[in-house]
């Protein structure tokens, strides 16, 4: 692998740097830090001085040696969906997609660059056979800003995709036969995704995360946003601890991103009538390490839940224990640094 994977997250980056040994993979480096308060979004060269440099100093803390590198661009920012098109030759398609995408993509497509990837070929129905292709349209003005600042740290960018693709390719082996729900909560956000025979065939992401989670702990109880964070990760929902005031607050986001879950999985059995169910939803990011959301989650949609942790799928030599508790929270990361050319 000749490329490292970073994943810049609304508040923490992460970066991993794989080798590809005989026997799987080995874990060259592994860290994660704080992002920069303004993140990649500030229009400010001030701002995107310091992400340069913050981005640089992770490099040398994690010991780097190689400048390439794989980036997940957050699902909030760029346009993805699963369209369905009459069944075309690849060539046919590069110039068809254009035209679609224009049918699809709610801006001016000549502001934004275009990707795509053929999901699924030759499904039939009576009348015609059809092809599903994901499309992803990124604003511009955000992948320029992305390769600038890059540019500043003096690396080269060989990979951009969207992250909910990278988390798929941490947690989902392409040979896995069940239909599963992916979730993948971060501080700011979550993006959910259904993945068939290991392919993404629809996503979409909401602003809700660990961050809200936070605030309302803070304004129930008063506290600081660090210690309803501390509350938050020592008692979780889980119902018996002090008396279930936590998981009271905890409430309303999480009967929220309950809500999105549903509508994904209801999404999906209204689209497959009868054949090949939902059969799992998978929960990572670092606000699935919730003390009981899976539980949680579990019990109000009836289907098996599990934390997906990249670590525990994945042959790699080199995991601390440490790391292996904070798993989920590297799936962005894993994900891209695992990226061979596809
Ligand atoms: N043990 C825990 N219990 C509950 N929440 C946790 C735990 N550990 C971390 N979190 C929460 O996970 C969030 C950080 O997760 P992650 O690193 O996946 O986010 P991010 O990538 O920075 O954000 P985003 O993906 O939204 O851009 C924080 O809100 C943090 O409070
Ligand atoms: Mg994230």
């Amino acid at each position: 692998m000749n490329s490292f994977g970073l994943d810049i997250g609304a508040t923490s980056m992460k970066l991993i740097w794989l080798q590809k040994q005989r026997s799987g993979m080995m874990l060259k480096s592994c860290m994660m830090t704080v992002t920069p308060a303004k993140g990649m979004f500030s229009e400010s060269p001030f701002d995107q001085e310091a992400m340069a440099q913050a981005i640089q100093k992770l490099m040398i803390d994690a010991k780097v040696t190689i400048k390439n590198v794989n980036v997940a661009l957050p699902e909030n920012q760029v346009f993805t969906k699963v369209i369905e098109m009459p069944e075309l030759s690849d060539k046919e398609l590069s110039s068809a997609i254009y035209w679609e995408a224009e049918q699809h993509i709610p801006a001016p497509l000549k502001t934004m660059a275009l990707d795509y990837k053929v999901v699924k070929r030759n499904i039939s129905d009576q009348l015609s056979s059809k092809m599903q292709v994901l499309l992803v349209g990124a604003p511009n003005t955000l992948v320029h800003r992305y390769q600038q600042i890059f540019e500043m740290t003096g690396l080269t960018i060989t990979a951009i995709e969207t992250e909910i693709i990278s988390v798929v390719r941490a947690l989902v082996p392409s040979n896995a036969a069940s239909v599963l729900l992916v979730v993948n909560i971060g501080a700011l956000s979550t993006s959910l995704a259904i993945v068939q025979n290991g392919i993404v065939v629809f996503t979409y992401s909401v602003p809700l995360g660990g961050l809200a989670m936070d605030r309302a702990i803070a304004s129930n109880f008063g506290f600081t946003p660090t210690q309803a964070e501390e509350y938050k990760k020592t008692y979780g929902i889980n119902d018996q601890n002090l008396g279930g005031k936590i998981s009271q607050a905890l409430q309303p986001i999480l009967l929220s991103i309950l809500s999105e879950i549903k509508k994904a999985i209801a999404y999906y059995a209204d689209k497959n009538k009868n054949d090949n169910p939902l059969s799992q939803v998978i929960l990572t990011g670092g606000s699935s390490l919730l003390p009981g959301i899976d539980l949680f989650v579990a019990r109000n949609t009836g289907l098996e839940t599990i934390i997906g942790n990249p670590w525990k799928i994945h042959q790699v030599a080199g995991i601390s224990p440490e790391l292996l508790e904070q798993g989920p929270r590297f799936s962005v990361a894993l994900g891209l640094a695992m990226r061979t050319d596809e």
